[in-house]
């Protein structure tokens, strides 16, 4: 086992590696073994009640790469030469209401829940929904708060794939409409229990990236003793 101050170290320079790639080689492939290894941390990530209301779909079909590069202007330079491509689905509000059949099955099926327990926490559910984040409030509130679950699956894909020496760009660079109107076209939006939250592309640098600039330390980081 190596020691913490080398862990900490590597990890460190994981970060550093990675950064928005704006153009991979594509020449250069992902091995299946490790991009399932990314997908894999994705699936493993943390989410609010543990509701897990993503999908990730790898796109390397190059005519959907082609009208996904048509739609999206921030993925424009990766496609197609990135080695692989992914569309983090958020649930809708038709999986993620507080009495959604979808929460009522995952509760039950995944988080093995007792069928006493489940009207319970649904009311705790219900009550997180409409009193302490304001969800219920119209269609957008739930999905952006399913949306926040992807990038946390999304932030670890593209640590862990740093780790391994991979590079990623995440893409906002879309318009949201239109991306699910292609979506929904190709049969991918499960007739509305998914939208599109964010993408990434995945695969290796071409070039090295510009020195990373970020704000300073005590800048961002505020204690309170
Ligand atoms: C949610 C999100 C969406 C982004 N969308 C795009 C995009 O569409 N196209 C792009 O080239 N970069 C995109 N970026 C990359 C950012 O511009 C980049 O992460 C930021 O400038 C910091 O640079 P670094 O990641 O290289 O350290 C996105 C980043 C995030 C976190």
């Amino acid at each position: 086992m190596r020691d913490k101050e080398t862990l900490k170290q590597e990890i460190m320079d994981a970060f550093h590696f990675r950064h928005a790639t704006k153009a991979f080689d594509p020449d250069k492939k992902i091995l299946e073994e490790d991009f399932r290894f990314i997908l894999e941390a994705g699936r493993l990530s943390p989410s609010s009640f543990g509701f897990e209301p993503w999908r990730f779909v790898v796109v390397q079909n190059a005519a959907l790469r082609e009208k996904i590069k048509q739609t999206s202007w921030g993925a424009f330079s990766k496609l197609p030469e990135a080695s692989h491509f992914v569309i983090l689905l958020a649930r809708t509000k038709l999986d993620t209401v507080y009495h959604a059949k979808y929460l009522k099955d995952h509760l039950r099926d995944v988080l093995q829940f007792p069928d006493e327990a489940l009207d319970k926490y649904l009311t705790r559910v219900e009550e997180f929904q409409r009193d302490d984040f304001k969800l219920l409030e119209g269609d957008r509130p739930l999905f952006d708060w399913a949306c926040k679950q992807t990038y946390v699956a999304l932030a670890n894909m593209m640590t862990v794939a740093a780790q391994i020496g991979i590079d990623s760009c995440p893409i906002e660079g879309f318009n949201m409409d239109k991306m699910n109107q292609l979506l929904e076209e190709e049969d991918l939006l499960e007739n509305g229990h998914f939208g599109i939250s964010v993408m990434a592309a995945f695969g290796y640098r071409v070039k090295e990236p510009r020195l990373k600039t970020r704000r300073p330390f005590d800048d961002v980081v505020k204690w309170v003793d």
